[in-house]
């Protein structure tokens, strides 16, 4: 079967990783130890052992809990550095960065720090990897829309080292009208605009998120087949879903792979495309998705090939070179 070689040799965009979800056990540890910060896990194993999740909000509460040992640039950098290694051998030339800044300025990080670090890694990126690396910075959602003005006004000074924003963080009770001001305000601001929705939450949340966010991409998005006017909408207007399968795995929004629905959205004619999300937490990077996937589900080349297009489609790099990578 040479399925699993295509799928791992394939020229491929990631568009939904939130970099703090890429931080391993091990790196943990050490910037732990590195800067003086105790965790309540005495070593790799039990901390690892403790990634049992039931739903989203289990896991968010222990990857808030491991961001805690980032302090400096440096440590924002070798995150990222990581993650990118990991990302080019996984064949990914183009990756779109989620971070989550009020998780470290509300600990006393600076904006600065955590842009300086993660930008430096998207610089080496592309001249040492030939991983072309962008930042989407997130605001919470289970924090106030008036927070999330206070940090986009503490990022506008470094307003071009990413490219737009999305939202994160505890979906269900945090509908996206809730950001409605703030996300009007960053596409005055000419940012591109992407939110989680229909992870957990209704159809209803994915709607809110493309009329009243007025988002170009749909993080998750997978309750859609839910409601069939939202599948058709989705199809039409050709609004990309950033589907996370083993994330969707460990969180047990499907009880098991083969149910997952990847292939209804592909069969509906939605641009879905194939993500990890956080990667560290859920057990796999990029391959690992689009092969444990394709064996759960049963797709086939022709799925491949399309997956691959849909992540340059729906990627943010301008229109001459998304041309030239498709
Ligand atoms: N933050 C990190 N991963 C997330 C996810 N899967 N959903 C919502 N917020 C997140
Ligand atoms: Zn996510």
């Amino acid at each position: 079967d040479r399925l699993p070689a295509l799928l791992r040799a394939m020229p491929k965009a990631e568009l939904h990783i939130h970099i703090e979800g890429s931080l391993e056990p091990e790196l943990i540890f050490a910037l732990a130890q590195r800067n003086g910060v105790t965790i309540p896990y005495a070593s790799v194993e039990e901390l690892r052992a403790a990634y049992a999740f039931t739903n989203l909000q289990t896991f968010l509460d222990i990857y808030y809990a491991g961001a805690s040992v980032l302090l400096k640039e440096q440590d924002f950098y070798d995150m990222a550095w990581a993650y990118l290694e990991r990302a080019a051998a996984d064949h990914v030339i183009r990756t779109e960065m989620f971070f989550d800044p009020q998780t470290h300025t509300e600990r006393g990080v600076s904006m600065q720090t955590v842009i300086d670090g993660l930008h430096r890694a998207c610089v080496d990126a592309k001249a040492k990897l030939g991983v072309d690396a962008e930042l989407i910075l997130c605001f919470l959602r289970h924090l106030s829309e008036e927070a999330a003005f206070e940090t986009l006004e503490q990022a506008l000074p470094f307003r071009d080292r990413f490219i737009g924003v999305g939202l994160d963080s505890s979906e269900l009770g945090h509908p996206p009208e809730k950001f409605a001001r703030v996300f009007a305000r960053c596409r005055e601001l000419g940012f591109h605009l992407v939110a989680h929705a229909g992870e957990e939450g209704p159809p209803a949340y994915v709607w809110s998120a493309l009329d009243v966010l007025k988002v170009e991409r749909v993080d998750h998005g997978v309750q859609s087949t839910k409601d069939a006017a939202l599948m058709k909408r989705l199809a039409e207007d050709r609004i990309p879903l950033t589907v996370c399968p083993l994330s969707n795995l460990k969180l047990c929004v499907f009880p098991d792979l083969s149910q997952h629905n990847l292939r209804a959205l592909l069969d509906g004619g939605l641009v879905a495309t194939v993500n990890s999300d956080d990667p560290a937490y859920f057990g796999g990077y990029m391959n690992q998705n689009f092969t444990e996937t394709f064996a759960a589900t049963g797709l086939t080349a022709q799925h491949a090939w399309q997956l691959a297009a849909n992540s340059f489609e729906g990627s943010f790099v301008d229109a001459a070179a998304k041309r030239a990578y498709v």
